[in-house]
This record gives structure tokens, C-alpha cells and sequence, in this order.
């Protein structure tokens, strides 16, 4: 098959240019909304142009950097390539790409970190700017002008709304079969002519399977036959396996006590190797006809799917690793049923997930005794990743759980402290934190329960008597103690670690 037979509109063939040639066509300061969430569906060949374009721009000594939306995370052929060449300037609403986290932390990227259900429509209200270019990855083009999505949507539908130029990459490697899997619904009306999304199920579907997009928008369309980034998994470690395990417990005896249904309801697992080794716990657990309503599909939870666990899943991107992938494709029959790619801004959405009731489950850097949760922030100022979905799903979920080891890095840091050094869920957001040490309930506590709850469940023995000591004096010492802190000492562990390399005091 060549690419002529995937772009069945047969007017647009004329439009087929190399990638150089359409990277020339985004000027510089462009805003450039980019399909790609979470290492799927990001354009394979343009960003490596639009690097070239830029340090050849940059050698005849003009200015050249761009402004890249995208949904999520993309790879290093995309992410990585733009920001080596310096080719970018505003970076929005996730990354987890190495070099273009060192351009965010060193100051030279100014990144925006959203919660993704925002993303669309802040650009929709026109808060984020204009947008010159949307670069969108397809599977192929209908006879009659639609795009057949590829392996994620994120925000695919508002940048093809709202850019003056469409720039099209045609995957080949892709397999054209994925026709079908997506619902696409056009959310794109402004307050107060809203009305509501009406799905009522995970597996509900309320749109159509393509993409639209106003033809004459189209400057180009480019040839791409290059895989997504393999996700590869780590085996699940003991520490994981035993934080899978308290959930799974969890879980079991919340359907005992009647505040869950049998079959529970429908899950978002959040990315990480924690996350899917959750879903891992799940896979040998006793629940049955489980539903997913999440944001990124990850190998876990196709694992499910296989093992007739879950029932459906419904997403906004399928993120595997390589060998997942192959069984993504040699058994596409079976998953098209099974699994829905919708908009990031249904996948996420928080009617939806208060609706629905998700179970909501992310991984965390830190937390507090308290249950504030810091996701995105190493020592208070350098970035990791981004917010993500994490606070659209926490804040709306039925019941959310926050996790990671107790510790990290050969246990000099504690992923427990007195103060988190960056709040991205509030104390009144988190209901549980488990880690590898027990699960810490807090539904229904106040300040001064959680603390001690936390303490003792979640922190690591090594760390356990520094926090309660830490809690005792504040206790004590605090004018007001309804949350007792020691203002001065607060932080104070971050800071050793950074003047010693450890938490251990
Ligand atoms: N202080 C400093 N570094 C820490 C830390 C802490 N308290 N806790 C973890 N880290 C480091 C780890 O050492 C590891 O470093 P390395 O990459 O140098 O090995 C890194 O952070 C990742 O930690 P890991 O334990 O492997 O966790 P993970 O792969 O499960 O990722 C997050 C954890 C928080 C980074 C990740 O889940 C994330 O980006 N979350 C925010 C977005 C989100 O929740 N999205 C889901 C919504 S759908």
C-alpha cells in the first residue's frame, strides 16, 4: 500500500511535500498545536525538520523557536529532537522527555503545567493565544476529507479547529485497522450554551470515528512510517508489588462493607511503573467485568482486556511497550471492540469522572503527614513531568489513591516529610496514600488523625521516629495547632538533603 491509497481524498495528493518542506511553512514564534499523549500519535518526521530548520536558521544567525501544545507527553524523535536544537520556546501541558526537561529546569523553555482537561478549552476561551499551525498525526484520509485518528487524540480535534494551517502525517506504520476504536465528539461550544456530555457509561459512545477538519486549512500533508515510543515496563519490584497489594485488599474489603459495587467501578491508573504494576495486582485479584475509564492506556491494563478481567476501557491514547504493541496489532479484531479513544477533554472530564465514579489511582513524588501531594516538583523547584490528568481525576473521583515507595534514591530521601515542597493536590483532595510500608485511610479525618495515620502507615522505618518527633514538637510548640507545624523547620528536610545528599538528619 502506498500513501496515495491511504489519503483516499485524492485532490489532497497534491499537497504530499517532504517534511523539510512543510517545516519551512511555520514561521518563527508560531503557536503549533501537536497531536501526541503520552509517547503515542506524535508526528514521527516534522519535529526532526523543525529542528533542522531552526539550527540552520539559527547559523545564518536569525531567531527561530516555537511555541509546542501538544496533549501530553511525545519521545525523544519529537520532544527531545526540538529541544536540543533550542527550536523551543513555550511548552505546554506535559513532558516527560529528558532534554526538554533540562530546557524547562535551566529557564531556556517556559513550560505551562496545566491540567489536562483544561488544556482544550483555555485554548478555546483564547486564553493561551492563537494558534498559526496544527501538526497531526493520521492513519489515513476517508473519501470524503475525515482523518482516521492514530494511536492517541489528546487534543487533536481543538488544534484542527482552531489553526490556520493543518499540517497531516501519514503514518504508514500504523495499522489502518485502529478504523473504528474512536469516538470523537465535538465539545467545542462556550458557557453558557453548554449542556451536558451525556455518557453514562465507561463504554458509552457519543460521537464519530474521525477526526473533521476544513480541507482548505491542509498546507501539507507528509509521509511518516515509524512506531510510537516503546514504553517499556520494569518488572514490578517487591515494593510495588506490596503497594499493589494493600489496594487490592483495599478495594476487596470496600465491596465487603457495600461502599462498592461488585464489580466495582471504573478505573484511571495513572503512568509509571507503580501504576502498572497496580493494574498487575488487579489482573490476580478477585474482581471481574471491570471497566476502565482513564486517560492513558497502559500495558497493564491491556492485560486485562486479554484476560477478560476488564470489559472495556475507554482513553485518549494507547501507550504500550513494543511487544505489547505486537499483540495490540495481531489481535486489533478483538481490542477494536473492547477499547474507545476519545478527546482529552472527555477522557478527563470532570462531569464524566464525578458521574461515572472513577477509581482514581497516580503515582506521587511526595506527600505530607498531612495528605498534601506534591506530583510534578524534585526539592520544590525543579520540574519532572507535569500535573498530567492526576488533579482532573483526583479531585472528581469516587476515591482516589496516591502512591510510591516510602523512599527514593537508596532511601536518603523520604517520600514522607513533614511539609511537601510543592502542593498539586490539597490535603482535601487525598483520601488514600499507600506505600510499600501500609495504606493510610483519610476519608473522614482531621489534620491531626491524618498525621498520625500517615506516620504510622506510610513512612519508612528509618524515617518513622524523625516525623513523629517532628510532630510532637510542632504539636507542642505551633500557636495554632489545627495543622501543627514548626514554619522554620518545615522545609527543612529538602534542604538538608540538598546541603548533604540526605534526609537522615
Ligand atoms: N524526591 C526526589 N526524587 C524522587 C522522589 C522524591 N521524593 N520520589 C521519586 N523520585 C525520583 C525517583 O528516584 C526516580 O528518579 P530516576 O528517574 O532518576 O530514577 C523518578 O523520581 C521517578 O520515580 P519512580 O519511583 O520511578 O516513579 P514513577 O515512574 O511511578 O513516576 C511520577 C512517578 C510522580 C514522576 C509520575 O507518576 C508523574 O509524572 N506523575 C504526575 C502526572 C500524573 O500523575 N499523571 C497521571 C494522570 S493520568
Amino acid at each position: 500500500m502506498s500513501v496515495q491509497d491511504r489519503i483516499r481524498y485524492t485532490s489532497l495528493h497534491s499537497h504530499l511535500m517532504s517534511a523539510a518542506q512543510a517545516a519551512s511553512l511555520i514561521p518563527n514564534g508560531a503557536n503549533v498545536g501537536m497531536s501526541g499523549f503520552t509517547g503515542a500519535s506524535y508526528p514521527k518526521v516534522l519535529p526532526q525538520a523543525i529542528a533542522d530548520f531552526a539550527r540552520a536558521e539559527h547559523a545564518a544567525g536569525r531567531p527561530y523557536k516555537i511555541n509546542v501544545w501538544t496533549g501530553a507527553s511525545t519521545a525523544p524523535e519529537c520532544d527531545g529532537v526540538m529541544a536540543e536544537a533550542h527550536a523551543v520556546s513555550q511548552r505546554l501541558p506535559f513532558n516527560s522527555d529528558r532534554i526538554m526537561r533540562q530546557e524547562i529546569n535551566n529557564g531556556d523553555v517556559n513550560f505551562i503545567d496545566m491540567h489536562l482537561s483544561h488544556v482544550a478549552q483555555q485554548a478555546e476561551f483564547g486564553f493561551l493565544g492563537h494558534m498559526n499551525v496544527a501538526i497531526v498525526e493520521v492513519v489515513a484520509i476517508t473519501e470524503d476529507g475525515m482523518l482516521i485518528p492514530s494511536t492517541g487524540i489528546g487534543n487533536n480535534q481543538t488544534w484542527l479547529n482552531m489553526a490556520d494551517k493543518v499540517i497531516l502525517e501519514v503514518n504508514m506504520g500504523m495499522p489502518i485497522q485502529v478504523e473504528g476504536m474512536h469516538d470523537i465528539y465535538q465539545n467545542n461550544v462556550l458557557p453558557p450554551h453548554r449542556s451536558p456530555i451525556n455518557i453514562n457509561r465507561a463504554d458509552d459512545r457519543i460521537g464519530t470515528p474521525y477526526l473533521k477538519v476544513d480541507l482548505n486549512k491542509v498546507v501539507a500533508i507528509v509521509e511518516s512510517n515509524a512506531p510510537d515510543r516503546d514504553n517499556v515496563f520494569s518488572e514490578p519490584d517487591e515494593k510495588s508489588k506490596q503497594i499493589a497489594e494493600y489496594i487490592v485488599d483495599f478495594l476487596s474489603q470496600e465491596i465487603k462493607m457495600g461502599r462498592l459495587p461488585k464489580e466495582m467501578l471504573p478505573i484511571q491508573s495513572g503512568v509509571g511503573n507503580v501504576a502498572n504494576a497496580v493494574l498487575a495486582g488487579l489482573l490476580t485479584g478477585p474482581f471481574e467485568n471491570l471497566y476502565g475509564y482513564t486517560e492513558v492506556l497502559q500495558d497493564g491494563m491491556l492485560d486485562l482486556l486479554r484476560a477478560g478481567k476488564m470489559t472495556t476501557a475507554s482513553a485518549t491514547a494507547i501507550s504500550l511497550s513494543a511487544k505489547a504493541f505486537k499483540d495490540f496489532v495481531d489481535n486489533i479484531d478483538f481490542y477494536r471492540k473492547r477499547i474507545i479513544l476519545r478527546s482529552l477533554e472527555i477522557s478527563n472530564h470532570p462531569e464524566l469522572i464525578r458521574r461515572l465514579g472513577i477509581i482514581a489511582m497516580n503515582s506521587m513524588i511526595e506527600a505530607d503527614i498531612y495528605g498534601n501531594i506534591n506530583s510534578t516538583h524534585v526539592m520544590g523547584t525543579s520540574m519532572m513531568n507535569g500535573i498530567g490528568g492526576s488533579g482532573d481525576f483526583a479531585r472528581n473521583s469516587f476515591l482516589n489513591f496516591f502512591v510510591t515507595p516510602s523512599t527514593a534514591k537508596d532511601d536518603k530521601i523520604s517520600c514522607i516529610v513533614p511539609m511537601v515542597s510543592h502542593v498539586d493536590h490539597t490535603e482535601h483532595d487525598t483520601q488514600i496514600i499507600v506505600t510499600e510500608q501500609g495504606l493510610a485511610d483519610l476519608r473522614g479525618l482531621a489534620p491531626r488523625q491524618r498525621a498520625k495515620v500517615v506516620i504510622e502507615k506510610c513512612a519508612h522505618p528509618d524515617y518513622r521516629d524523625q516525623l513523629q518527633d517532628y510532630y510532637d514538637r510542632a504539636l507542642h510548640t505551633a500557636k495554632g495547632i489545627h495543622t501543627p507545624h514548626i514554619l522554620t523547620e518545615a522545609l527543612s528536610w529538602h534542604e538538608h538533603f540538598l546541603k548533604t545528599g540526605s534526609m537522615k538528619m
